[in-house]
């Protein structure tokens, strides 16, 4: 695809900037990346820790509808993309938290703007490590791999399945995501530290299905899954 990519040294987000390229009718496809981002922001009001130059920062702004869907297609997209520039074959946690042995090496944030869906993505990529809050729970492709991974290579490979999976239909998104999920069936999870039980695949939007011990099906909308503890 012949694309537009409005590349930073550093901004605050690249929400922000592909908010506003969206706003002023940027085509479908087009993508904001930033070196460093000094407000990077991550799913239910976080932060994104966006190191300079270690990571890659960026958001596709994607024409397309039908919310749920499209936030499992980015994280298969990004799984694929890893897997092809580092060799690293990442779980997903739901809906699109990439792990790299049990740890976060990348996260997607989807905002629906009026115009477009903004669909963001942070992969840590060359980090050698992170800052004491965050080592428990964070890798990178390069603490994984043992070598740096090129980042050009990794845009280039991410903006190419991007392409291919965000249009796909909600019911071919939702089949990949069973398939390459260790999250989507059978795995006892919290769900924002309230809900405890067993996952059970995901429903015909893409939401995920906990089933409770009392036997209860509980349909997750978004939220911080987690497994139990
Ligand atoms: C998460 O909390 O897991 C989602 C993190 C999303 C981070 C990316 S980095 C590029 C884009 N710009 C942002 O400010 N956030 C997203």
């Amino acid at each position: 695809m012949n694309r537009a990519v409005y590349w930073h040294k550093s901004i605050p987000s690249t929400m922000i900037e592909a908010a506003r390229l969206a706003a002023d009718g940027c085509p479908s496809g087009t993508i904001v990346g930033s070196d460093e981002q000094t407000a990077g922001q991550g799913r239910l009001g976080r932060a994104w820790h966006s190191a300079p130059g270690d990571g890659l920062y960026v958001s596709y702004i994607a024409r397309v509808s039908n919310l749920p869907a499209r936030t499992l297609a980015a994280g298969i997209a990004a799984r694929a993309a890893i897997h092809t520039a580092a060799a690293v074959t990442c779980d997903l946690r739901w809906p699109n938290d990439l792990l790299a042995n049990n740890k976060k090496c990348g996260g997607i944030l989807v905002n629906a703007e009026p115009a477009a869906l903004i669909v963001g993505i942070g992969i840590n990529v060359n980090h050698e490590r992170f800052p004491a809050d965050l080592t428990a729970v964070a890798t990178s492709l390069r603490i994984e791999t043992g070598h740096t991974v090129n980042r050009d290579i990794l845009l280039d490979a991410l903006s190419n399945e991007l392409d291919i999976w965000l249009p796909r239909p909600p019911k071919e998104l939702i089949a990949e995501f069973e398939r390459v999920s260790s999250y989507a069936r059978g795995k006892r999870v919290t769900a924002d530290d309230t809900l405890i039980g067993t996952t059970a695949g995901l429903d015909e939007h893409g939401f995920l299905l906990v089933r409770q011990n009392n036997g209860k099906l509980t349909r997750v909308l978004a939220g911080n899954v987690r497994p139990a503890p």
